[in-house]
């Protein structure tokens, strides 16, 4: 099995969320237009007439880490946030990029592990908000791994410590308040798995690029990063972007990918989740082992 295929098979049991092709085309046909082309102002009126909590979490921190909590968690209470949580193709796709990502970092983890060095894996994750996905990673991988989680916004971390603590790897975890872009400072010790989930979409190439060579100036080789690219096909950009607030980066697998690639990460493996808004890539720094 080559690389490729043995990164694929790890995936290959994970139970994704799906949506048929008739609420497919459903969707396409009604409800997208809909959500898209209905006024903002209106729109926004009945989102906060009906206390959505999603609308509230966006407009005060657009892609903060409390939507991503309401999307992951799953049993809103306010009627819009049901719609929006259970039933939009983002909410969906995000609960699969959690699976996903969550499945590839352990089985970085456990592989570089098995790998060698006494030491435990250090996994560094960049715009980790509470670290919902390390945790379940962690929770999987061998008991010496270990992560840094870094966010720009330091209120994730209360919750986080307490999540992290509740599913028994607190002392597992280490939250630093930081920017992603000034990531040189957050190298030492030198990372073996980079975790940058949810984080690119709001980055500029540039931006990415500069963490890409910072990254790969300190890992040894063998290291791995995980990122993910997001595609339109969730149907709402109009909506996120007029109604939310929510600015993102829409770039195609090959597209950030080629970004890595300027720093030196090579061999990338991009997985879709299934509804095809999310791809979660795994790129490698390849070279001589030492
Ligand atoms: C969409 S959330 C993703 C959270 C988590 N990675 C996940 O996928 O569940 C984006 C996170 O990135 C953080 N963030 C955005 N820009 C950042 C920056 N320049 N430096 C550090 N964190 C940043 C936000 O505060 C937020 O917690």
């Amino acid at each position: 099995m080559d690389r490729s295929e043995e990164i694929r098979s790890w995936a290959a049991d994970i139970e994704f969320e799906r949506v048929g092709p008739v609420k497919r085309a459903l969707k396409r046909a009604v409800v997208n237009p809909l959500v898209n082309y209905i006024p903002a102002g209106a729109m926004k009126s009945v989102l906060r007439f009906s206390k959505s909590e999603l609308a509230q979490a966006n407009w005060t921190d657009p892609g903060g880490w409390k939507s991503m909590v309401i999307s992951y968690h799953g049993k809103p209470t306010q009627i819009a946030d049901k719609f929006m949580v259970n039933g939009s193709a983002m909410s969906m796709a995000l609960r699969n990029r959690r699976l996903l990502a969550a499945r590839l970092l352990f089985k970085l983890i456990e592989q570089a592990d098995a790998a060698g060095g006494d030491r435990g894996v250090h996994a560094l994750c960049l715009g980790a908000g509470p670290g919902r996905i390390i945790i379940d990673a962690l929770l999987e991988a061998p008991e010496s791994s270990h992560a840094t989680l870094v966010d720009i916004s330091s209120d994730a971390f209360e919750y986080g410590h307490r999540l992290a603590e509740s599913c028994g790897v607190g002392d597992r975890v280490k939250y630093v308040k930081g920017d992603v872009r000034d990531v040189k400072d957050m190298l030492d010790p030198p990372p073996v798995v980079v975790k940058m989930i949810g984080i690119c979409e709001y980055l500029t190439d540039e931006q990415i690029v500069d963490i890409a060579r910072a990254l790969t100036d300190v890992m040894a080789t063998g290291g791995s990063v995980v990122f993910n690219s997001i595609s339109t096909a969730h149907g709402t950009d109009r909506f996120f972007r007029r109604v939310m607030g929510l600015h993102m980066i829409h770039r195609s697998p090959e597209q950030l990918s080629a970004l890595f690639a300027q720093a030196g990460f090579e061999n990338f493996v991009s997985i879709p989740e299934p509804l095809g808004v999310y791809h979660v890539i795994v790129g490698r720094l390849e070279g001589d082992e030492t």
